[in-house]
C-alpha cells in the first residue's frame, strides 16, 4: 500500500480550547493491533464530553495528549481485523464506544476492539447508529448496573430530550417502570412521545413541587438538579448521577442511596440495546447533522445544553 494510500482526512486538536482549536487536516490513518480492527468510519456520534476534553477539561483524568482526534462514538464497516479477533470479519456493519488513544472517530478510520464494538443494529442507519454508543451506555449503566430499576419502580429522569435522557426514558419503559422525564416548554410533547409518563416543564414547574417518593433519580445536569433532587426520593431509594458526585452526609441523612458513575465501553451491552432497537422499543433521535470538516459548528451546538436527542457527523456516504 503506497504512503497516501494510508493518509486519512481527521479533525485534530493540537492545542486544547474553543471550538475553534478543531482543524481539519489529512494525518495518518492508524493500525490496527493483532486484537483490533480497523473501521471505515460512516457516521460519528458528538458527545457533551467531545467538547470538555477539547478544552483540556479531561486531560489529567483521561490522560489525553496532543494532538488528538476527538470523538469516541461511530458507525463504520470493518476494514481489516487483526489476527486475534474472532467476532468481526472484513466488511462487517458495527457501532462502537471507543477509547481515544490511538485517535478519535472524527475521521475516516479508527481502531476498535472487541469489547468495544458490536454489530450495527440493522434496522438503524449508520448516522443513526452513530448516536447510540456513550449515551445508550451511561443511561443503561446507570439504571440497570447501578440502580437496579426493576419493574413498577419510578424514575425521576433529568433532561430527559437530551442524548441520555432520550435513552434513559425508553430504557427504563422497557424495564417496565413510570417515567417521569423534564425539560423546557418545547419539548413537553417529545417527551411523551418517548414514552414518559409524566412530562414536566422546568421553565414553569418545580420538579421537586410535584415529585415525591420516587424509586431512582437519573442526574445528567448539575449541583443545581442533584440538591433539589434527595428530597423527592423514598427512604432506601437511589441517585445515580453522571455529572456531579452525590454528596454521601446527605444521603446518610436522609437514608436514600447514591452514586456517581463514569460510562464503560460494554460490547455487549452495546449488543443488548442493539437488540432493543431491532425490536423498536427504542427510537434514536438524531436531530441535526453535519459534515466532518463543520465538527465546530456540531460542537457549538452540543456545547448549548439544550440539543435535543443527539448530533451526528457524517463522515462518508451511507454503503449501499
Ligand atoms: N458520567 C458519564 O459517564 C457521562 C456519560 C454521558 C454524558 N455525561 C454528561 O451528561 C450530561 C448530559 O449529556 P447529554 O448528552 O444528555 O446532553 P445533551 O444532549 O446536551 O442534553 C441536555 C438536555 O438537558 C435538557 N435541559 C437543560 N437544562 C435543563 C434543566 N434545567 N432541567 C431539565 N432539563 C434540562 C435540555 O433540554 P431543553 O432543550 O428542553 O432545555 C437537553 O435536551 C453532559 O454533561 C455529559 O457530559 C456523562
Amino acid at each position: 500500500m503506497s504512503k497516501s494510500e494510508k493518509k486519512q482526512a481527521a479533525i485534530v486538536v493540537h492545542e486544547y480550547g474553543g471550538p475553534e482549536v478543531l482543524k481539519y487536516e489529512d494525518v495518518q490513518r492508524p493500525e490496527p493491533r493483532d486484537d483490533e480492527i480497523l473501521i471505515r468510519v460512516i457516521a460519528a456520534g458528538v458527545n457533551a464530553v467531545d467538547a470538555s476534553i477539547r478544552s483540556g477539561k479531561f486531560a489529567k483524568v483521561l490522560g489525553t495528549r496532543l494532538p488528538l482526534i476527538p470523538g469516541s462514538d461511530i458507525a463504520g464497516v470493518v476494514e481489516k481485523a487483526g489476527s486475534k479477533i474472532t467476532k468481526f470479519k472484513n466488511g462487517d456493519s458495527v457501532f462502537a464506544y471507543t477509547n481515544l488513544k490511538d485517535g478519535g472517530g472524527y475521521a475516516e478510520y479508527i481502531v476498535a476492539t472487541e469489547r468495544e464494538a458490536s454489530p450495527k443494529p440493522q434496522s438503524l442507519t449508520y448516522l443513526e447508529a452513530a448516536a447510540v454508543p456513550i449515551v445508550a451506555l451511561a443511561a443503561w449503566q446507570a439504571l440497570i448496573d447501578t440502580a437496579k430499576l426493576s419493574t413498577g419502580q419510578t424514575v425521576l429522569i433529568h433532561g430527559g430530550s437530551g442524548g441520555v435522557g432520550t435513552f434513559a426514558i425508553q430504557i427504563a419503559k422497557a424495564r417496565g417502570a413510570k417515567v417521569i422525564a423534564t425539560a423546557s416548554t418545547r419539548n413537553q410533547d417529545f417527551l411523551k412521545e418517548l414514552g414518559a409518563d409524566v412530562a414536566i416543564d422546568y421553565t414553569k414547574q418545580k420538579f421537586e413541587d410535584i415529585v415525591k417518593d420516587v424509586d431512582v433519580v437519573l442526574d445528567s445536569l448539575g449541583e443545581d438538579t442533584l440538591k433539589r433532587s434527595y428530597g423527592v426520593v423514598k427512604k432506601g431509594g437511589f441517585i445515580v448521577s453522571i455529572v456531579p458526585r452525590p454528596d454521601p452526609a446527605e444521603l446518610e441523612r436522609r437514608g436514600i442511596r447514591g452514586t456517581f458513575i463514569s460510562v464503560e465501553p460494554n460490547a455487549d451491552e452495546l449488543a443488548e440495546i442493539g437488540k432493543l432497537i431491532d425490536q423498536k422499543k427504542i427510537k434514536v433521535i438524531v436531530s441535526q447533522t453535519f459534515p466532518l470538516s463543520e465538527a465546530i459548528k456540531a460542537q457549538e451546538q452540543i456545547a448549548t445544553g439544550h440539543t435535543r436527542g443527539k448530533i451526528v457527523l457524517k463522515v462518508a456516504e451511507e454503503p449501499k
